[in-house]
C-alpha cells in the first residue's frame, strides 16, 4: 500500500555558503522524492529559536541558533513514499563523522554544527515544521 507523506528539508548555511544546493537537491530527486516547494531565505536568530525550541534545554541550543541564522539557507517541502523516513536515510546520522557511506551528511557534512542538511524526525514534526516555514 502506498503511504505517501511530506517532510521538511533544510539546506544548512555551510551547504548553501559552498554551492552544494543543486547537488543535495539532486540527491533527494534520484531517490524518489519531490521537491514540492523550495525557497532560499535568512532567518533572524528568534526564528531560529522558535524552529528549534524542541532543543531549548540542550547545552548546544544558543550556538545551534546562532549558526541557523548565520547566513541563506534553503527550505523544501519534500514528498515521497515514506519521505520522512526516506529523507532521514539519505541525510545520514547527525555527526557527519557517524554518518553511512554516500549519505548527504557522510558526503559533505563538516561537523555536528556544520551537518549541511536537517531533516523532520517525525510525520507529526514535518506537518509543524512545514507549517513554521510555509504558512500552509
Ligand atoms: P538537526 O538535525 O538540524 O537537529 C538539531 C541540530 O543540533 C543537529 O542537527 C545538529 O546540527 C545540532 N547539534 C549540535 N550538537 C549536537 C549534539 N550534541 N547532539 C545532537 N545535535 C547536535
Amino acid at each position: 500500500m502506498s503511504n505517501t507523506e511530506q517532510t521538511l528539508s533544510i539546506i544548512k548555511p555551510d551547504a548553501v555558503e559552498r554551492n552544494l544546493v543543486e547537488e543535495i537537491k539532486n540527491i533527494f530527486i534520484k531517490n524518489g522524492l519531490k521537491i514540492k516547494e523550495s525557497k532560499k531565505i535568512h532567518i533572524t536568530k528568534d526564528e531560529a529559536s522558535e524552529f528549534y525550541k524542541v532543543h531549548q534545554s540542550k547545552p548546544f541550543y544558543n550556538d545551534l541558533c546562532s549558526y541557523l541564522s548565520s547566513g541563506p539557507i534553503v527550505v523544501m517541502i519534500l514528498e515521497g513514499e515514506n519521505a520522512v523516513l526516506a529523507n532521514r536515510k539519505l541525510m545520514g546520522a547527525t555527526n557527519p563523522k557517524d554518518a553511512e557511506a554516500d549519505t548527504i551528511r557522510n558526503l559533505f557534512g563538516i561537523s555536528i554544527d556544520k551537518n549541511s542538511v536537517h531533516g523532520s524526525d517525525s510525520k507529526n514534526n514535518a506537518k509543524q515544521e512545514i507549517e513554521f516555514f510555509f504558512k500552509i
